[in-house]
């Protein structure tokens, strides 16, 4: 099984979006796949022109000489995409979305009734994958995160695709303070962890692990205070 990931990330490795989709891609070679790792920030990845051409002048290929004539062959042999990224004003970073905008050279322009739903036929060639999406964000609500589910889900299901689930990591930056502070969080790296040896071994991320990812990790009240202190003493610092 070949598992492609990009984590949208600025802050790449050093994130806290980096702190579930590393424990999880361990869990992934850990079950015997090959993964490939990459960070949007380190490409160059051009926003869609919009013109089609990858649909009417050149079947299947992107004119754009930019990164994602390397990206394009890797997402067509790969049979798990995963989709790593902070929430950045309800969606992911710009970066990744550009890459996700332009995966439109793998599907054909012809419109086909799937499930009652419009869909585009996925080009020959392109492997039909799995999607799992990981993210964490600043606020604490899990409806933070609605925008992206909504998106990921309607890319599966018009290009055909599993949804393999999401690992959803609400008040990160928490995460990765409590991290540093020696306190009890490493259920939740483990989770991750399963979350990908299980998607290998089983074809499928139990419910159960995906909980454990989300899980409170405070009050709402303490957690709060806690940010507003810290910006607090961050202003102060610059005074
Ligand atoms: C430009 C920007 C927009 C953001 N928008 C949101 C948002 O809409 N909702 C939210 O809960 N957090 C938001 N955040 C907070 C990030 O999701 C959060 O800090 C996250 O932990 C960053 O992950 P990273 O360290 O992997 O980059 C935003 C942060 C930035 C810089």
């Amino acid at each position: 099984m070949k598992v492609l990931a990009f984590n949208g990330s600025p802050k790449m490795d050093k994130g806290n979006t980096a702190l579930i989709l590393e424990p999880f891609l361990d869990g992934v070679r850990d079950g015997g796949a090959e993964v490939e790792l990459l960070y949007t920030s380190k490409l160059n990845i051009n926003p869609c022109q919009g013109e089609f051409n990858c649909w009417l002048k050149t079947p299947g290929k992107c004119h754009q000489q930019d990164d994602m004539q390397l990206i394009h062959p890797k997402l067509r042999e790969s049979d798990v995409w995963v989709f790593a990224s902070p929430v950045y004003v309800w969606g992911v970073t710009g970066p990744l979305k550009n890459l996700m905008d332009r995966i439109i050279p793998l599907v054909e322009p012809f419109i086909s009734l799937n499930d009652g739903h419009c869909s585009h036929p996925l080009r020959k060639g392109t492997r039909q994958a799995k999607i799992v999406l990981i993210s964490n964000c600043g606020f604490c609500e899990m409806d933070n995160f609605d925008p992206l589910l909504a998106q990921v889900h309607a890319m599966c299901r018009i290009i055909g695709f599993e949804f393999s689930g999401a690992l959803l990591r609400p008040a990160g930056p928490l995460l990765a303070a409590m991290l540093e502070m020696g306190a009890s969080v490493k259920d939740i790296l483990d989770a991750a962890h399963d979350a990908g040896l299980q998607l290998v071994r089983d074809g499928a991320i139990s419910g159960r692990a995906l909980q454990v990812v989300s899980r409170d990790l405070m009050p709402r009240e303490t957690y709060i205070q806690f940010l507003n202190q810290n910006f607090e003493q961050a202003l102060a610092a610059i005074r």
